[in-house]
């Protein structure tokens, strides 16, 4: 009895005051004793000194500049209650003989970040109930065959950003049952069928970056439950309905940043259980009409960056496509129209698609997310906007301001992106943006991009009563960039047939932008300074430049504080770069 109650009270201390220095030791959402190492500067062998035996769950870490230099020790012996061990950043060059051997409990090994460059199949050995590991941003360059063939209940293998050139023959042996396999980041170059042959329950496959050149439909033959098949990143060139034939099951598939040119009418048939498609970064100049036909369950659609201009192929998912992603693909405006037909559309992106312009009619009523950045857009009507929009990126694009009853009917959208336009701090354009100025950062942030006196001043640093008339010369500067240098192609036809005359009226622009720097860069000065209005007016009156003037400087500036006149030289700096740029236009 008493020996019982010594036997209980050594086990409760154990539990309660057992715990490493530099560790903690806590209880997991699952209820399991943690014991948690994460301060790094470790060098030796591994060692669980005050570890309590009924662990469960140990993970030592690293912070990155501060890694162990750890090397494995037969110290888990004792340690049958183990479920998980992560043992990251600690450059473990190897894992020893049998050393987790016993372990009947362990569900998880995490050796992710070390320095391990060939596992053999006895290091695993007594693992039979493990179910996931990972060995990731390792240095592994070979696995021999049977590597893990003592881990017969695996089912997730994530051997990520390794350095494998090659999967042996039969590498897979004896884990049949696995389910998930991450192979992404090795230089693989090519996908023998064969070793997939001991793996056929697989649902979950990934190789992105594994320099594959080709689709092997051999292998897809052998992975009929493939579920999530995410090959980005690669160097197809093609891809066929013969390659994907017996993929019947997939929902997920993602050959993103691969050299693809084209899709065509067949490629997908099979795939009729599809939900989310990645074909962005390729080079696809063409998407035939029917391409989507048979795949009644996509749902997202991404095709960014590729060289779209048609979008006729969206005809089949009118009714059911809820995230489409075209941004970086050069759209021609007529060709815009079948956007309005997706009824389910929820999410829209049309970044980077050289837009001039967008119809009111075309933009879904059932849009919530909508993206128009990195355009070439001035202007936009309410009407355009979908009654529940939640989020709308309009940024990077050419708006000069913003009407008021379009605010207005944004004033229910939580998320607005404004930033990195042609913000025009005047009477005509700022107005309404202005008044909205103490809701939210996103109009308090705002840059002023011109008049030249306010460039680059927050908007919320900027008095209603200061603002200049919309005298103000109507071509700033980068407006005269924008038509010689537009990048759009639309804007170079432009260019191209109305050149003689926009020419002039650049000419006419700059001439009017220099005098209008000159004069109010001056001002701003004054304001900056405090110097007081009346001696400003008597030197403006007199037409003095003095900004440019070496002997003048000294007289602008108040010499109370370096400080003070630093700041102002760095001014004067960058207003006169902006006048030997402006010059050489
Ligand atoms: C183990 O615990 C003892 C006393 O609690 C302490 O003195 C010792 O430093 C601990 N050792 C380690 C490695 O944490
Ligand atoms: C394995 O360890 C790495 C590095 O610490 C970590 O990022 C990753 O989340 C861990 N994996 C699991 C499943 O816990
Ligand atoms: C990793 O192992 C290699 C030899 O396999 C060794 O040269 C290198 O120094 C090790 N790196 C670290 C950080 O320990
Ligand atoms: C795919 O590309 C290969 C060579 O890269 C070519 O032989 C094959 O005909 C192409 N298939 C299709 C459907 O274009
Ligand atoms: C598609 O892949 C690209 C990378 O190529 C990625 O940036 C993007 O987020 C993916 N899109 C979707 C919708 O998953
Ligand atoms: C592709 O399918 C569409 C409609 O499903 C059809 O109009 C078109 O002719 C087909 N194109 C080819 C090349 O088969
Ligand atoms: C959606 O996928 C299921 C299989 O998951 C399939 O049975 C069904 O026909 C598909 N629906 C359509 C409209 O294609
Ligand atoms: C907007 O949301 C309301 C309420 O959530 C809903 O009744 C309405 O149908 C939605 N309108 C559109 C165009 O989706
Ligand atoms: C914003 O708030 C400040 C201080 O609370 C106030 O002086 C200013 O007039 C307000 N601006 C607007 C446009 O309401």
């Amino acid at each position: 009895m008493f020996l019982k109650l010594l036997i209980l009270l050594y086990y409760a201390s154990q539990t309660w005051a057992m715990c490493p220095t530099k560790c903690s030791c806590y209880l997991d959402h699952k209820g399991r004793n943690v014991v948690a190492c994460k301060e790094g500067g470790t060098v030796g062998p591994l060692n669980l000194n005050n570890v309590s035996l009924d662990t469960e769950v140990i993970k030592i870490t690293a912070p990155d500049d501060n890694m162990n230099t750890l090397t494995m020790s037969p110290v888990f012996q004792s340690y049958r209650r183990l479920e998980e061990i992560h043992i990251t950043k600690s450059n473990i060059p190897q894992l020893g003989m049998h050393f987790f051997y016993g372990l009947k409990k362990l569900e998880v090994l995490n050796l992710s970040q070390n320095n391990i460059s060939q596992p053999l199949d006895h290091n695993f050995r007594g693992l039979s109930n493990l179910k996931e590991l990972y060995l990731d941003d390792n240095r592994i360059i070979s696995l021999p065959s049977g590597t893990f063939r003592y881990l017969l209940g695996l089912r997730l293998l994530s051997l990520q950003r390794n350095r494998l050139e090659e999967l042996t023959p039969r590498l897979f042996l004896e884990i049949g049952k696995l389910k998930v396999l991450k192979l992404s980041g090795n230089p693989l170059g090519i996908l023998h069928s064969e070793v997939f042959r001991d793996i056929q329950e697989l649902t979950f496959f990934e190789c992105r970056g594994c320099a594959l050149t080709k689709l092997n439909h051999d292998i897809f033959h052998l992975l009929p439950d493939l579920v999530h098949l995410d090959l980005g990143r690669n160097e197809f060139k093609n891809v066929s309905s013969d390659d994907l034939k017996d993929l019947q099951n997939l929902k997920y598939l993602k050959i993103d940043g691969n050299l693809i040119t084209a899709i065509d009418n067949s490629t997908f048939v099979r795939q009729t259980a599809l939900r989310r498609l990645n074909l962005s970064n390729n080079k696809i100049s063409k998407i035939a009409t029917g391409a989507f036909a048979e795949n009644g369950n996509l749902t997202e659609l991404a095709v960014a960056y590729n060289r779209i201009s048609n979008l006729e192929f969206l005809e089949p998912l009118y009714e059911i496509l809820e995230k489409l992603v075209l941004s970086g693909n050069h759209l021609r405006t007529e060709s815009l129209k079948y956007l309005v037909y997706l009824n389910a559309l929820k999410e829209l992106r049309l970044s980077d698609c050289g837009l001039a312009e967008i119809d009111a009619e075309i933009i879904p009523k059932s849009v919530v997310i909508l993206d128009l950045s990195e355009n070439y857009l001035s202007t936009l009507e309410k009407e355009m906007l979908p009654l529940n929009l939640t989020t709308l990126d309009i940024s990077g694009n050419r708006f000069r301001g913003l009407e008021e009853d379009f605010l207005t009917a944004l004033d229910n959208t939580p998320n607005i992106k404004l930033d990195h336009n042609l913000w025009s701090c005047d009477l005509c354009h700022i107005i309404p943006l202005l008044e909205r100025v103490n809701r939210s950062a996103v109009f308090r942030e705002l840059l002023c991009s011109a008049p030249y006196t306010v460039k680059g001043i927050k908007l919320e640093r900027i008095q209603r009563n200061e603002l200049t008339w919309c005298n103000s010369p109507s071509y700033t500067a980068s407006d005269a960039n924008f038509f010689s240098i537009g990048r759009d192609g639309e804007v170079g036809i432009l260019v191209a047939s109305t050149s003689v005359f926009l020419l002039f009226l650049t000419v006419i622009a700059i001439i009017g932008a220099l005098c209008y720097t000159n004069r109010h860069a001056a001002r701003y000065y004054t304001h900056e300074d405090k110097i007081a209005t009346a001696e400003w007016e008597s030197i403006a009156g007199n037409n003095h430049s003095p900004l440019f003037g070496d002997g003048e400087l000294n007289f602008k500036f108040p010499l109370d504080t370096i400080e003070e006149k630093k700041i102002s030289i760095a001014t004067i700096d960058e207003i006169k770069k902006e006048h030997t740029i402006a010059n050489g236009t």
